[in-house]
């Protein structure tokens, strides 16, 4: 991957009305459920980033023809539950650890051979999670000795429907287990230790596959099938957030994010920031598509440091690295337990912005599952993302209240999630060029 730095100079607030790229989770789900149904699916809204494209081109590769994208716009021909064709070669997915974890459930029902890889970052992310319910369903199903990619999974094995309670909080395991059961003989069930996103679920009763949610268990039966759906997906509260936090911290600041979606199992952001004291307007809320969307209106706002609820962390868990920047710039302590997932990221997130945040005059000390960090400090410097788009982000976002320069490296990763993020950052006044 070629390097790629963002200079940020300091000062500057966000203003304007602008709209951040689409979702990803739900990205990937339009296209592996659109391949997976009778019918054309259009989708609207998807998001270009490279990890949503490692989904794409595997489905391409295993012989659904797949229109665009073009400005968002998707067109697939689904080939039904059983019309996936063997692929070429290994199915290779990139830094997505949405690509490799949901597919592994559907991989495991098909009747040909399936290998999959990923990048240096994902090649060291844990498997374990979604082998051992495959494995127990009756798929076969290999990892790297300690547990990480490249997966193998053996043709035409029959999985039997099995009932899995997470031991983790994990949308991408409760997907992979549900996705799997879609294969199944019987009723496959899964219950989960806290809430966690429920794209899944939504998009599959979308597409007409009933999915029974019952407190915090999410069951289906074996062996329907999927109806084309239209999808029209909303902006990534994910990539909103960074906007949030700038707008937030910036004096001056008065921002809007249109058409973001709000499903709450999503907006642990938004709860933080305002017990933190922002202030955040939605406005303008709808249902598309089965999913909530809002306007989303920041004005800068004083924040203080707090406790952040451990009920929060999973509605919560990709917004950590920009809510650990809020936390920067707010008056006191803020402290974060029950987060060891940021562990396992696309990078170790706690310690990565530890280093980054003391690199940059931060008082940050890191703990096994969070995070303490004094407010006030923040001077700037030169902090490294470990091929992170959002640290990356984040990081781009705190050049906004920093005293110097901050210049962030290896930025080629922001590609997988926010297509153009300079770009969009510039034109509301983040201060930030690409080198
Ligand atoms: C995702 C689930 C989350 C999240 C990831 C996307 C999904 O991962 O961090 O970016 O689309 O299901 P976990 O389920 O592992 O927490």
């Amino acid at each position: 991957m070629t390097d790629i730095r963002f200079n940020v100079q300091p000062g500057g607030c966000l203003q304007g009305s602008i709209r951040v790229p689409g979702d990803k989770s739900i990205s990937h789900r339009s296209i592996m459920l659109g391949s997976l149904a009778e019918g054309t699916t259009q989708v609207t809204g998807f998001l270009q980033g490279d990890d949503c494209l490692a989904t794409l081109n595997a489905f391409r590769s295993m012989g659904v023809e797949i229109e665009g994208p073009e400005n968002g716009n998707v067109i697939i021909h689904g080939v039904g539950l059983h019309g996936l064709k063997a692929p070429q070669g290994e199915l290779y997915m990139g830094n997505s650890g949405t690509s490799i974890r949901l597919m592994s459930g559907l991989m495991a029902g098909q009747s040909f051979v399936v290998k999959m890889t990923g990048d240096r970052s994902l090649s060291k992310r844990p498997m374990k999670r979604v082998t051992t319910p495959l494995q127990q369903m009756g798929a076969e199903i290999s990892t790297e000795e300690g547990g990480t990619p490249p997966l193998s999974i053996s043709a035409g094995r029959k999985l039997q429907g099995i009932h899995y309670d997470l031991p983790v909080a994990s949308a991408q395991v409760k997907s992979c287990v549900l996705l799997a059961g879609l294969y199944a003989e019987g009723e496959t069930s899964v219950t989960e230790p806290a809430p966690t996103r429920d794209h899944t679920e939504r998009m599959l009763r979308g597409f007409g596959y009933d999915v029974i949610t019952d407190g915090s268990t999410m069951k289906l039966q074996g062996g329907g099938k999927l109806i084309a759906a239209n999808i029209d997906v909303p902006s990534d509260i994910s990539s909103a957030a960074f906007f949030m936090v700038g707008a937030s911290i910036a004096e001056g600041s008065d921002l809007t994010l249109q058409h973001v979606g709000i499903n709450p199992t999503r907006t642990g952001v938004i709860d933080i920031l305002r017990l933190m004291g922002a202030n955040i307007e939605l406005s303008n809320e709808r249902e598309i598509g089965g999913e909530p969307v809002a306007d989303i209106r920041i004005r800068s706002a004083t924040l203080k440091g707090i406790k952040i609820p451990e009920a929060l962390v999973p509605l919560a868990i990709d917004e950590f690295p920009v809510l650990f920047v809020a936390a920067s710039f707010a008056e006191g302590e803020t402290v974060l337990t029950g987060a060891e997932e940021l562990r396992v990221k696309e990078s170790d997130r706690i310690q990565v912005m530890a280093d980054g945040l003391i690199n940059c005059g931060v008082n940050a000390k890191p703990t096994p599952g969070g995070i303490i960090i004094q407010g006030g400090g923040f001077k700037g410097g030169e902090v490294e993302s470990h091929d992170d788009h959002r640290i990356a982000m984040a990081f781009t976002m705190a050049g906004l209240c920093a005293s110097q320069m901050i210049t962030v490296n290896n930025c080629a990763n922001v590609d997988t999630s926010f297509p153009d993020f300079v770009g969009l950052a510039a034109s509301v006044g983040v201060r930030v060029t690409e080198a």
